[in-house]
């Protein structure tokens, strides 16, 4: 077969396309290393600040990354504002009143556009501040593997079906992470991301009063830590005050919420069911979680990579959103 000049380009351009596919596959740690090679100082200098102006900022940024990846993936969906004809993520049940950190990202963002306009995901940006937000409260680091494109659409309905709730038992709890690809192991470690943050009286009142329909409280919970959480939040009313996920050190990326588990002071039935459902698949990683830090770190490190491999836009599909708010 002879060669012509536009048979050979196709072939070329196929080449070309094939390498792409390839590459486009597989998020990597150097995306942006031309395109924006400040990225990482810019989110970490800005992260910095939004933190010592509020310690707890990181946590809410941890969870933002969290509720983002667990609904049509790593996507900045989470980040829409509700339009005439989208109803956006922010207003289902699990996020309602509940998710914070929106006005930091836009910070983040309004800094990274500043430097490299037009180039970086808010997807990505997201994956790069919960890194960071856990470095500042004093946990692990890790390369953070970076080329998500932003959704065009979000899903309130995903967001009601897929995230899990406090009320969870261990098996619900199993299944919404497998339902994402992730395993019992990465269930166990990633829960450790409440070592910070707060948590609402709502989302575990029916344990200190009325657990399970019982009219007594759960009985996997230590009494002292029943009575202290009981006079934070009254048997009538303040659903919306605020108790520690980790009483012991509540803004320290540590082990102690493992520890706290194994002395029945998980804040969440979510929680305390790691450790107390009496499946050893998960008590065995609490306690060796407990005694090990560096093993915790180091599996956090491993299981925020997969997490944040749940689902990516890659190549054409999605966009570069200007503001992270809106689909564009
Ligand atoms: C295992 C299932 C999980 C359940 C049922 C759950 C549930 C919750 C609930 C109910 C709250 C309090 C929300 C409120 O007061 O409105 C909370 C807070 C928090 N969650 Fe989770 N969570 C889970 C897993 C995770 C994961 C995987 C991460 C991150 C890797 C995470 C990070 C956080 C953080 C940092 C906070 C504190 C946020 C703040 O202070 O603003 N959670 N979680
Ligand atoms: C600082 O933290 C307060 C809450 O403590 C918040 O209302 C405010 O927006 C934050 N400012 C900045 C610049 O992050
Ligand atoms: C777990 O086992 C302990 C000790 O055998 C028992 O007291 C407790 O009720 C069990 N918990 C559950 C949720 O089955």
């Amino acid at each position: 077969m002879r060669l012509n000049i536009s048979s050979a380009c196709m072939f070329i351009q196929a080449l070309l396309l094939a390498q792409g596919a390839i590459s486009e596959a597989q998020l990597t740690v150097d995306f942006y290393r031309s395109s924006c090679p400040n990225l990482q100082f810019i989110v970490r200098g800005t992260m910095q600040v939004a933190v010592m102006n509020e310690t707890r900022i990181a946590a809410s940024i941890l969870r933002l990354f969290f509720h983002d990846c667990f609904v049509q993936g790593c996507d900045a969906s989470v980040l829409l504002d509700d339009t005439p004809t989208m109803k956006g993520e922010k207003s289902a049940f699990p996020n309602a009143n509940s998710l914070r950190g929106f006005d930091v990202i836009d910070i983040i963002k309004a800094n990274v556009e500043a430097y490299c306009p037009g180039v970086v995901s808010c997807a990505d940006i997201l994956a790069l501040a919960s890194r960071d937000a856990v470095v500042l409260s004093g946990g692990p680091g890790w390369n953070v593997l970076l080329g998500r494109r932003d959704s065009l659409t979000a899903s309130v309905s995903l967001a009601k079906s897929n995230l899990p709730a406090p009320t969870d038992d261990l098996n619900t709890l199993i299944q919404k992470f497998q339902a994402q690809g992730l395993s019992v192991q990465d269930l166990v470690t990633l829960s450790g991301a409440h070592t910070i943050g707060l948590a609402r009286c709502t989302t575990f009142k029916n344990r200190l009063y009325n657990n399970g329909g019982s009219g007594m409280p759960d009985q996997t919970m230590n009494m002292a830590y029943l009575q202290q959480l009981q006079s934070i939040c009254p048997s009538t009313g303040g659903d919306d005050n605020l108790a520690l996920l980790d009483f012991m050190t509540p803004s320290r990326f540590d082990t102690l919420y493992y520890k706290n588990l194994l002395y029945q002071r998980g804040l969440l039935n979510s929680d305390q069911e790691l450790y107390s459902s009496n499946d050893s698949s998960t008590s065995t990683i609490v306690s060796s979680y407990a005694q090990n830090w560096r093993l915790f770190y180091q599996n956090f490190a491993t299981s925020m990579i997969s997490m944040g491999n749940v689902n990516p836009l890659m190549g054409n599909s999605g966009s570069i959103r200007k503001n992270c708010r809106v689909v564009s």
